[in-house]
């Protein structure tokens, strides 16, 4: 058993791939994915999915709670360990060009059973991220409808039947969440249709957002009033409310808003050129959205006192003070509702790629690696992805799954920095056309950032966490193990 938990699937140089190059893995006759986009897209691809709940709806909770005007710092501190994931999965992106991301990067060097359960935690990160942040687009949403359009919405349509009660579930009164179901069918078709036409209108929407977000901080800076930025630490109260505790635990919670630029990665299969342009896209995309979210958090703690900030709309709420500003007040909310769909859109696209990738290894059944003849999407999986999604986000509050979407990101993270480490050991004459910069420093440096985040926050979650792994490896055994493609070449 240790013998399969271990084995590595070997890494061929990649070769330089192009636009229409088949895809790797792919069987004489069959559909393939192709390979379309370009840096841009990809650029595009990592705003899409970073930019949406993150700053939209947590930093409020984080400023009022944990870290005051300071959380400019935690934003700076998550995209510290973020940065240097990012760099690492630079270098693997543009070394392996394939769809699995941080599961094929560590199948390729940490063996089949850490691969399997780095596979296992991306569920977490994409599926229930795209089903989480469905629900707060479900909010913004009936939001609109009911207090800028002052139109009606029942509120039996916009809730999730069940509520959790932090130990047992109890009927809520409501019947669905139809929004956030909506959302997801949408996103999901979308997403069978093709993927150039899925970057396309994530184009559109992230052009949106960005111009909402630039108008933001573009006419609330003259409103900023200084004071509001101090204390810029308030004092510490308890561990992890506010003081320097604070601050790190904040940016635990603001960690959430850079989730999303490792998706593009999952591209790679569907990339020209990717050896160029996967670091551009992944790294482009970490700097855009972190120069933004330090930009906006210090307009909105200047706006406001912190601790008027903890709403689940924190940005219109720091707007609502300030009546001939409510334009903009509109204009943010729209921003949001595209911005949270555009995330949606990328997680949905991400997820089927990750199983396509496991499916092709034989971890999981071959229906889910099957690509559309005409489209050349993976559209079994992309359905499957869809129906699952759209019934946690219409059915389950996602309260906790919420927090389990950082915990498994923040796992896959680690190991992709190891992982880069491992891999200029075993294979040092593998091609790389992006290699991380002092890769013996930056590698354990950015997985000990990732560990530390994940002991800061989450302990509560643990048990939970520990539960999901194990019906993970229950797969593995039963199934995974024994169809493994590596172990019948053998
Ligand atoms: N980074 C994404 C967001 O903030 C998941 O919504």
């Amino acid at each position: 058993m240790l013998k399969s938990l271990l084995r590595v699937k070997p890494v061929e140089p990649a070769g330089h791939v192009d636009a229409g190059e088949p895809f790797e893995g792919s069987l004489e006759g069959e559909a393939t994915l192709k390979r379309t986009l370009t840096a841009r897209h990809l650029v595009m691809l990592g705003i899409g999915a970073v930019i949406g709940a993150g700053i939209f709806v947590m930093t409020g909770q984080a400023a009022a709670n944990h870290a005051g005007p300071a959380v400019m710092l935690s934003f700076v501190i998550a995209g510290f360990a973020c940065a240097l994931a990012g760099l690492c999965y630079a270098e693997f992106a543009a070394m392996m060009p394939v769809s699995g991301s941080a599961y094929s990067y560590s199948y390729a060097t940490l063996g089949e059973g850490m691969a399997w359960f780095i596979g296992w935690c991306l569920v977490l990160e994409y599926l229930f991220a795209g089903s989480s942040v469905a629900v707060g687009w479900s909010a913004y949403l009936v939001s609109f409808i009911t207090t800028t359009l002052g139109l009606p919405f029942p509120a039996e349509l916009a809730n999730a039947p069940l509520d959790w009660t932090g130990h047992a579930f109890i009927a809520s009164g409501a019947i669905i969440n139809l929004p956030a179901v909506l959302i997801v069918a949408a996103v999901s078709a979308l997403c069978y249709v093709g993927i150039t036409q899925s970057a396309f209108v994530n184009g559109i929407v992230v052009a949106i957002k960005v111009v909402v977000i630039c108008l933001f901080v573009a006419f609330a800076w003259s409103y900023v009033n200084p004071a509001n930025w101090h204390p810029f630490i308030p004092e510490n109260t308890a561990p992890g409310v506010f003081g320097w505790s604070g601050v790190f635990r904040a940016a635990s919670i603001v960690f959430f808003a850079y989730i999303g630029f490792d998706a593009v990665s999952t591209s790679a299969g569907e990339t020209k050129d990717p050896q160029r342009n996967m670091p551009i896209g992944i790294l482009g995309s970490l700097a855009v959205c972190t120069v933004i979210y330090i930009i906006v958090c210090a307009v909105l703690t200047g706006l406001l006192p912190y601790t008027q900030l903890g709403t689940a709309k924190p940005v219109a709420t720091a707007l609502e003070s300030y009546p001939q500003l409510a334009w903009l007040k509109t204009a943010v909310e729209i921003g949001a509702i595209a911005g949270l769909s555009s995330v949606v859109l990328v997680m949905l696209m991400a997820q089927p790629r990750i199983f396509y990738t496991m499916s092709r290894d034989g971890l999981l059944p071959p229906l889910l690696g099957r690509v559309h003849k005409r489209f050349h999407t993976p559209y079994v999986g992309t359905i499957i992805v869809g129906v699952v999604a759209a019934s946690l986000a219409g059915l389950i509050p996602l309260k906790v799954l919420g927090e389990l979407v950082s915990m498994g990101t923040l796992l896959a993270f680690a190991t992709v920095c190891v992982g880069v480490l491992v891999l200029r050991y075993t294979r040092p004459e593998l091609p790389r056309p992006f290699r991380v910069p002092l890769a013996i420093v930056v590698c354990p440096l950015g997985a000990l950032a990732c560990v530390a985040l994940f002991l800061q926050a989450f302990q509560e979650h643990w048990k939970v966490f520990v539960g999901w792994t194990l019906i993970g490896l229950c797969i593995y055994f039963f199934y995974g193990m024994r169809n493994s493609r590596l172990a019948k070449q053998a």
